[in-house]
């Protein structure tokens, strides 16, 4: 991981709020103030100078963890997290020089943008400078699940939350809630045939959902884990409930993210049929080109163009076998209505507001069906929303996750 110099600096009074507390506003100018001296000092800002661009700041998660007073001196330790194309991702962490306590962590994702505003690819000398691209901040754990090895993203301690995610994408679409939700412990597995997992070769009728689930359990096993909050987004939420039917011990609450209880209609079978003919006929990137509209609000497509360029990317690392495989997996599930009857740990159920995939209306219905379920639907989001939306989505998954 590429890192930036350290940098420290002094908390001033005007910085601070009646309370004489740091206050969020001045952290992230605390932030700027660092990276600013980072690049200053070098090499970086001629960098930028000689190639026209300019690291354009888009997104922050923050974590707050403790407080800062005047005169505190912090040191701010910067490094890249993720690198994309168009778009790379810093990583802060912030501690108190005195007693070395961590104070805040904050992930900023940033896009490259030349003079006009417009983003553009980080040009090959910065490039060179931030280091190769990346598909995730964490070398993932390989886990043996059957027949398969799981890439497997683990991250610091508490209460286990497993993310599941959907399909055409892999573990890195969670990137931000495994980065933001530090007071649990974050599993973030690749399913068999998505991402870093490997593929082994799948049955006729694909693999299924039931295989997934058990795949699920070979992960926690590993990990030493009875029990986790799972958080399933689409056909993660397809895979959760067949978790729920082979083994609801395993699950302390459940949330499903852009998801939809029911089984295919005849006429989505058929569409399944179809993409997964075009998926043989034409490749990974023509299914790409039929599903993204689908995928994103309109507002994530025109303006968070790292967003698109990472869904691409997720799409691309799944091989055509185990694209087929997924589809037909979906185009055969059953009807999971009565597992969510009968339901009886805690539910959350959110949902973009402009998702297509999995709408408002069918995701408020499936939480109805939950005793007791809390449901949300995010603005400005599609069906992708922790990734399109990760400060509203992480909100609400720690608001619920604080609750148990
Ligand atoms: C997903 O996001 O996992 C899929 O779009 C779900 C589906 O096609 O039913």
């Amino acid at each position: 991981m590429t890192s930036f110099p350290t940098v420290e600096l002094t908390v001033y009074p005007y910085e601070c709020d009646a309370f004489g507390h740091l206050n969020q506003a001045s952290l992230l100018a605390l932030l700027e103030r660092a990276r600013w001296d980072a690049l200053a000092r070098g090499p970086g800002m001629d960098l930028f100078d000689r190639n026209g661009v300019w690291p354009a700041a888009r997104k922050a998660v923050i974590e707050y963890k403790a407080g800062v007073y005047p005169r505190d001196v912090v040191r701010v330790e910067t490094a890249v997290a993720h690198r994309g194309t168009t778009s790379m991702t810093l990583r802060h962490v912030v501690r108190r020089i005195s007693d070395d306590v961590v104070v805040a962590e904050a992930e900023i994702v940033f896009v490259c943008v030349d003079r006009l505003g417009r983003a553009t690819p980080f040009p090959e000398e910065i490039g060179r400078f931030l280091g190769p691209r990346t598909s995730g901040a964490h070398q993932p754990l390989h886990v043996p699940a059957g027949d398969a090895a799981l890439a497997v993203d683990v991250r610091g301690e508490g209460l286990p939350v497993l993310f599941v995610h959907g399909f055409p994408f892999d573990r890195t679409m969670w990137r931000h809630q495994v980065a933001a939700l530090s007071r649990w412990k974050r599993i973030a597995p690749d399913l068999r045939g998505a991402g870093a997992s490997t593929a082994p070769a799948p049955p006729a009728d694909g693999y299924s959902l039931a295989r997934h689930a058990d795949d699920l359990v070979a992960v926690l096993d590993a990990l030493g884990i009875s029990q986790a909050a799972v958080c399933g987004l689409s056909m993660g939420g397809y895979v959760l409930f067949e978790l729920l039917r082979r083994h609801p011990q395993r699950v302390r609450a459940v949330i499903l993210a852009d998801t939809r209880p029911d089984a295919d209609s005849a006429e989505a079978k058929r569409g399944r049929d179809e993409l997964a003919a075009l998926a043989e006929r034409a490749g990974q990137e023509a299914v790409i080109g039929r599903l993204l509209a689908r995928l994103l609000a309109p507002a994530t497509r025109a303006t968070q163009p790292e967003i698109v360029e990472q869904v691409r990317d997720m799409a691309r690392r799944w091989s055509v076998p185990a694209i087929v495989a997924a589809v037909r997996a979906m185009r055969d599930r059953p009807d999971s209505t009565d597992v969510l009857r009968g339901l009886r740990v805690p539910a959350l159920v959110l949902v973009g507001e402009d998702d297509e995939v999995s709408p408002p209306p069918v995701a408020a219905a499936m939480a109805k069906l939950i005793p007791g379920a809390e449901f949300h639907s995010i603005p400005v989001a599609g069906h992708l929303a922790p990734l399109e939306q990760p400060l509203a989505a992480s909100r609400l998954l720690s608001d619920f996750l604080g609750r148990l």
